[in-house]
C-alpha cells in the first residue's frame, strides 16, 4: 500500500467534485510536524484563484468532498488554506499488519518497463580508479531498485576499450618486441600504460604513430586486434576484481564496450549526412547544434568523424542510443557519469532525436554526479598526488573497519571480526557515496564514513543487529510472529508512519536515480526505532503480552525494512557486530 498515492487519488477525486478543471494542481506533502497531521494537502489555494473564491472556503469544500471515512481521523484547515490530514491510527496499524505478512513488505511491483542502465564503464588499459567508484556504486543501487520494482533491467558496461589509449599501447608494444617486454606489458599493464603515456606526451612522432594504430585497429587489422584483445582481457580482469570486492551485480555479459559499436559507426555518419544533419567542416563531419548556441549565436559543434576518418566518443554514443532504443527496446536509458559529461549527453540527445536514432517514447536520462574530493577539497589523490587505485582503497577500508571492530571488544572471534570488517568496511565506502546527493561533489573521509553515529553504514548495520539481539534475547523467531500491531505511544505511531513510507522513498529513487533518498529514509527509520526502543520497553517485566508482541512485530518490520533497504543499496547486514 502506498499511502501517499492513495491519498493523492482521493484528493484528485475530491478536486473534480468541487469543480476543479482537469489536471488541476494537487500538491500533497508530508507534514513537517506531528501537530500538522501526517500529510498535508495544499491544493486549495491554487484552485481558489482559478475559481475566484476564498481559499479557506475551497479547503472546507474539499474536506467535505474527500472520501476518507475510516482512513483519516481528522481533516482540518490551517493557515491560508492548507488541509492537515491525520490518519486513523487503527487504519495505519492495519496497513502495517499487511506489510508484516508479506515478503515484499506490502510493496507492489510496477508495470514493467525495459530500462537500460549504463554504468561503471571504466576506460580500459588504465586500472580503475576512484572516479569510477561513484558510477559503479550508484548505478548498482539504481539497478537493484529498478529490478525490485519489477522492471526489466539491462545493464550496459560501456567500457572505453577502443580509444587512443590502445593506439598508444600498440605503438609502444611494437617498438619493443622482445618476449620479455611482452611479458611485462601483460603482467603490469598499468606500468606499461604509464610508459606509453610518457612517450605519447613527450616523444616526437609517437603520438602520430599511436593514432595510426588506432585507425589500423579500428579497421580490423588482425595482428592489432589480437594484441588488443589481450590488453582488454587483462583490464577486464582488474575490473572484475574490483566488482567482486564491491559486491556489485555487474557480470561479464553486461559488458558492451565501445568496440562493440565499431561496425555501426559508418552507418551513423552516413545517416546524419543523408539527412543533412552532418556537414563537412575542415575535413571533419560535424553537426551544428543551433539549440545550444552561445551568446553570440554560434551553434555548438558536435563532431562525429575526424578529418582523418576516425570516429569519436560521440559517434559511439549515437550508435549505442540507437541499439538500446530500437534493439533492446528500452523505455528508459539511464547513463551514469560525472557531471563534466552533461553537455555531451545533452548534445547527443538533440542530435539523436533529430536523426531518429531513438524512438520518441524512449526517455534518455543522463544522471550526472559530482566529483570525489579529498579532505583538502581538491580532487581525491594519494598522498604523493597519484590517482587512487580502487582495489587498494577497498582493502584499506576493510583493514580500518577491522581495527575498529576489534577495538569495540564485542566478544567476536577473530574469524567473525574479519567477516564483519568485510561487510562494514565495504558497506561504509559504498554508503558514504550513496548517501550524498549525487549531483554535488563529495568529500571522501575515512573517519566520517566509518563512524558508528550519524548517517553511515555502520550506524544502520548496527541498528539492524540491535533488533536481532532483541529477538535473540526474547527467544522469539521474528518470522513466526502473528501479533496484530497496536499503536499507543506517540513513538510507536511515529515509527509506524515511517515504516509505511518505505515505498515512497523507493519510488523516488526509481524515478530520479537518487539513492541518497533511500539512505536518508533508512537513517530516519533507524533513528525513529531508537526513540521507540527507548520509550517503549519490549522485554521488560510487566509489559502485557499483546503489547510486547505488537512491539516485537514493529521491531521485526523495522529489521526487515532495514535489511531490504540496505540490500537494495548493495549493502550487507549482519546479525552481530
Ligand atoms: N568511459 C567513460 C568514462 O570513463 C564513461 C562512459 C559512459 N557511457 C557512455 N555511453 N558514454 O568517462
Amino acid at each position: 500500500m502506498n499511502i501517499y498515492e492513495f491519498l493523492l487519488d482521493k484528493f484528485k477525486q475530491a478536486l473534480a467534485n468541487v469543480g476543479a478543471p482537469q489536471g488541476a494542481q494537487a500538491p500533497l506533502t508530508r507534514s513537517t510536524r506531528p501537530e500538522f497531521g501526517d500529510y498535508q494537502f495544499n491544493g486549495a489555494m491554487a484552485l481558489a484563484k482559478t475559481l475566484g473564491q476564498k481559499p479557506r472556503d475551497i479547503a472546507d469544500k474539499i474536506i467535505a468532498a474527500v472520501e476518507l471515512d475510516g482512513i483519516a481521523s481528522k481533516l482540518e484547515v490551517a493557515g491560508p488554506g492548507f488541509i492537515n490530514i491525520h490518519l486513523c491510527t487503527d487504519w495505519l496499524a492495519a496497513q502495517l499488519d499487511n506489510a508484516a505478512q508479506d515478503p515484499r513488505l506490502g510493496i507492489d511491483k510496477e508495470p514493467a518497463q525495459t530500462v537500460v542502465v549504463d554504468y561503471s564503464s571504466p576506460n580500459l588499459a588504465k586500472e580503475m580508479h576512484v572516479g569510477h567508484l561513484r558510477t559503479t556504486i550508484i548505478g548498482d543501487a539504481v539497478v537493484r531498485i529498478l529490478e525490485f520494482m519489477g522492471h526489466k533491467v539491462i545493464r550496459q558496461n560501456h567500457m572505453g576499450d577502443w580509444g587512443t589509449q590502445f593506439g598508444m599501447l600498440l605503438a609502444h608494444f611494437s617498438d619493443q618486441l622482445q618476449d620479455q617486454v611482452a611479458e611485462t606489458a601483460l603482467s603490469d599493464l598499468e606500468e606499461f600504460y604509464r610508459a606509453a603515456k610518457v612517450r605519447f606526451d613527450e616523444e616526437q612522432g609517437f603520438a602520430d604513430r599511436a593514432r595510426d594504430y588506432v585507425v589500423k585497429l579500428q579497421g580490423g587489422d588482425s595482428q592489432c586486434l589480437k594484441l588488443w584483445q589481450q590488453f582488454v582481457d587483462i583490464s577486464i580482469a582488474h575490473s572484475e576484481e574490483v566488482y567482486s570486492k564491491l559486491n556489485v551485480t555487474l557480470k561479464r555479459e553486461d559488458i558492451m564496450g565501445e568496440s562493440a559499436y565499431n561496425d555501426r559507426l559508418p552507418g551513423i555518419v552516413s545517416a546524419l549526412k543523408e539527412q543533412g544533419l552532418a556537414v563537412e567542416d575542415q575535413g571533419a563531419q560535424v553537426v551544428f547544434i543551433q539549440e545550444l548556441a552561445d551568446k553570440e549565436g554560434n551553434p555548438a559543434v558536435y563532431i562525429v568523424q575526424k578529418s582523418g576518418g576516425g570516429y569519436l566518443y560521440s559517434t559511439t554514443d549515437l550508435a549505442a542510443m540507437q541499439y538500446r532504443s530500437f534493439e533492446l527496446d528500452a523505455d528508459r536509458i539511464l547513463i551514469l557519469t560525472d557531471a563534466r559529461q552533461a553537455l555531451h549527453f545533452k548534445q547527443t540527445e538533440i542530435v539523436g532525436r533529430k536523426a531518429g536514432f531513438i524512438r520518441e517514447q524512449t526517455s534518455y536520462e543522463h544522471c550526472p554526479f559530482g566529483m570525489m574530493l579529498g579532505s583538502d577539497g581538491k580532487p581525491f589523490k594519494t598522498r604523493t598526488g597519484g590517482t587512487v587505485k580502487l582495489a587498494e582503497l577497498l582493502d584499506e577500508a576493510v583493514e580500518r573497519a577491522s581495527a575498529l571492530i576489534a577495538a569495540r571488544d564485542s566478544g567476536l572471534s577473530a574469524d567473525e571480526v574479519s567477516q564483519v570488517a568485510q561487510k562494514v568496511g565495504i558497506g561504509a565506502v559504498k554508503y558514504a557515496d550513496l548517501s550524498k546527493n549525487r549531483t554535488t561533489d563529495y568529500m571522501f573521509s575515512w573517519d566520517s564514513m566509518l563512524a558508528f553515529e550519524g548517517n553511515t553504514a555502520p550506524y544502520l548495520q548496527y541498528a539492524y543487529t540491535r533488533v536481532q539481539s532483541i529477538f535473540r534475547k526474547a527467544g522469539v523467531d521474528a518470522q513466526a510472529l502473528t501479533a496484530k500491531i497496536q499503536l499507543q505511544a506517540p513513538q510507536e505511531r511515529a515509527l509506524a508512519l515511517q515504516l509505511s513510507q518505505f515505498i515512497e522513498a523507493i519510488l523516488q529513487v526509481e524515478r530520479d536515480a537518487t539513492p541518497h533518498v533511500l539512505c536518508g529514509y533508512l537513517y530516519d527509520l533507524a533513528s525513529q526505532f531508537m526513540s521507540f526502543y527507548e520509550a517503549c520497553p519490549i522485554l521488560k517485566e510487566g509489559v502485557a503480552d499483546e503489547v510486547r508482541n505488537s512491539r516485537l512485530q514493529l521491531a521485526a518490520l523495522t529489521a526487515k525494512t532495514l535489511h531490504t533497504g540496505l540490500n537494495l543499496l548493495g549493502i550487507d547486514t549482519l546479525d552481530k557486530m
